[in-house]
């Protein structure tokens, strides 16, 4: 186990963030040490916005155990294997369910934390069990039993996922490679720079990024934040951003459009005004 002083910035996909003590964990005994004093997850940290001043609660990575899979994708897979790692795995092995997923990020336990997905398909449908440590114990749980939905689960109050059984089907290497085709064609709107994806979560039957565009934002610039001028709904880092500037375009946003953050807030962030530049 290592624990290091790490400014999340470097642990983010937006790249900002304050520093915050860095729990690396590699065996249950680890986890079980680092879950004595108050604490927070990290997965791959793409759908964060960490405060400029960091977190004062330990940031818990998975690494070590919880960072292995057998290759054949039949077993126990630790929640801190990364999701595009999987899907290629699974092409090559002429196994569906995971393709919904292209062009996520994640790691396994973000992914299952937060229900990752497109319209093609979700982490939730591709679950066979799901390893929690709570409380100080693992207990195993059917897809089912932890409230998937959009963007969404429940899972047990500071519970860590650690492990996951999946649930794929056979299908011929070129028929996954044709459906991964399909979602990446759905995703060419979207921008290479920084960010952590969506911010908003689409409403019901619309499009966050649509209800953006038509407002005119995009293009919104405070500091070295701008909403993307290819999608509406991703906020991206031009270099040199804060969460400050970032919090206050969500802000700017919400002051127009009654949208729902889809990303985790993490540490103390306040809007400043006046900052704009469009
Ligand atoms: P983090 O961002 O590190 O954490 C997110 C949440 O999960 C936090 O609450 C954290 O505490 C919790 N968490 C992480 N690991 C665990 C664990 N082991 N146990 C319990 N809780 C845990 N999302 C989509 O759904 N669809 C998309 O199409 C999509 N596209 C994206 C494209 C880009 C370029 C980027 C940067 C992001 C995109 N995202 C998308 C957002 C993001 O990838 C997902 O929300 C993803 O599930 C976050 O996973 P993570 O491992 O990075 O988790
Ligand atoms: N649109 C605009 N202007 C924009 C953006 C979008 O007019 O600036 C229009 C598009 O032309 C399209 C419609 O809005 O007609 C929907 O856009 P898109 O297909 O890009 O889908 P989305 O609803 O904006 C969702 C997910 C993405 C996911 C894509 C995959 C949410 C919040 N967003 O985007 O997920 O990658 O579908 O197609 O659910 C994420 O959650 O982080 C994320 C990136």
């Amino acid at each position: 186990m290592k624990v290091e002083r790490l400014p999340l910035a470097k642990l983010t996909t937006l790249g900002v963030g304050g520093e915050a003590e860095v729990w690396t964990i590699e065996t249950p005994a680890d986890l079980a040490r680092a879950t004595q004093a108050p604490y927070r997850v990290l997965g791959n940290g793409s759908n964060l916005l960490v405060a400029d001043s960091g977190v004062s609660e330990r940031v818990i990575r998975l690494g070590g155990e919880f960072a292995l899979w057998d290759s054949d994708l039949g077993g126990w897979i630790g929640a801190g294997v990364l999701v595009p790692t999987l899907l290629q795995a699974s092409a090559r092995l002429g196994l569906s369910g995971l393709e919904g997923l292209h062009g996520v990020p994640a790691q396994v336990g973000g992914a299952v934390k937060m229900n990752a997905g497109t319209r093609f398909g979700e982490m939730a449908g591709a679950l066979k069990a799901v390893e929690i440590f709570h409380n100080g114990a693992v207990q195993h749980y059917s897809p089912s039993e932890l409230g998937f939905g959009y963007r969404h689960s429940q899972l047990p109050e500071g519970g860590i996922v650690t492990r996951v059984k999946l649930d794929l089907e056979p299908l011929a290497e070129e028929a996954v490679r044709g459906k991964i085709a399909l979602v990446d064609a759905a995703r060419k709107g979207q921008p290479k720079r920084k960010s952590a994806g969506c911010a908003f979560k689409n409403p019901a039957h619309d499009s966050a990024g649509r209800l953006i565009d038509q407002k005119g934002l995009k293009g919104t610039t405070i500091g070295k934040a701008m909403i993307s001028l290819e999608h509406g709904n991703f906020i991206v880092n031009l270099g040199g951003a804060t969460a400050e500037d970032i919090y206050a375009l969500i802000k700017r946003v919400q002051a127009v459009l009654p949208l729902e953050v889809e990303w985790e807030i993490w540490g103390r962030l306040e809007a400043k005004v006046g900052q704009e530049v469009i």
